[in-house]
């Protein structure tokens, strides 16, 4: 089978080790970010596939949110085709002009996870519609969990967890839907 491509946007900080489970699962992660340096994979990888010893199987970009066509064009510029995955970790300010930047780069129908911040939920609204027409869309609502008589956020580990869930749902053609991992406010997640 050829190489598939997921484009995950937001994938080096807490959801890295999602990228990581998606690049072990043999898929070529492409890694938009303003800090490409860090990520393993990127400069080295990039001089390595020139003599063809490692599969480019991690490609981060340098891009920004607040540019969503410059980024577009950056991810054009490594990928070969289009992407069969993209998962969107984007502060909810940035979600949608990124996504409509992106979705060109997107093969037809490939199936799209949402991640959402619950503190970006809206009030009576509710988790916003998928941006993406044509795209089946899971949405994941990362929230808290209880510790110690507390509360804290998810650890990265469990965050990627529940990305990766959604993920396989979105892989096995599930239908669009809304997971929330950890708690989030009731009142706000019933509308
Ligand atoms: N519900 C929850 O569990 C929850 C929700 C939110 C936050 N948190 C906690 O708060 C910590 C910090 O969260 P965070 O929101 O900073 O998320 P994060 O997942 O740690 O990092 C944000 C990701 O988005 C990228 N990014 C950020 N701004 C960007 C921009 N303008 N353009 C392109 N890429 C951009 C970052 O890479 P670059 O920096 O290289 O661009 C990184 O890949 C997390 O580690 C987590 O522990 C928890």
């Amino acid at each position: 089978m050829s190489e598939r491509t997921a484009l995950v946007l937001g994938g080096t900080g807490m959801l890295k080790g999602c990228a990581d489970e998606l690049v072990a699962q043999g898929w070529r992660v492409v890694l938009p970010c303003r800090r490409p340096e860090g990520v393993l994979g990127s400069a080295a990888t990039a001089a390595l596939r020139g003599r063809g010893h490692v599969p480019r199987q991690r490609v981060a970009v340098a891009a920004d949110w607040t540019r969503p066509d410059e980024l577009a064009d950056r991810v054009r510029a490594v990928v070969d085709g289009p992407a069969d995955l993209l998962v969107a970790w984007v502060h909810a300010s940035y979600r949608e002009p990124v996504l409509r930047a992106v979705a060109p780069l997107l093969a037809p129908g490939a199936p799209v996870v949402e991640v959402h911040d619950s503190g970006a939920i809206q009030p009576v609204r509710g988790v916003s519609d998928p941006v993406l027409e044509g795209h089946p869309t899971q949405q994941v609502v990362l929230g808290f969990t209880r510790h110690g008589g507390g509360t804290r956020w998810l650890s990265h580990e469990e965050a990627s967890v529940g990305v990766l869930e959604a993920v396989r749902r979105a892989l096995d053609g599930r239908p669009p839907s809304v997971h929330q991992v950890g708690e989030v406010d009731t009142w706000v997640m019933r509308h």
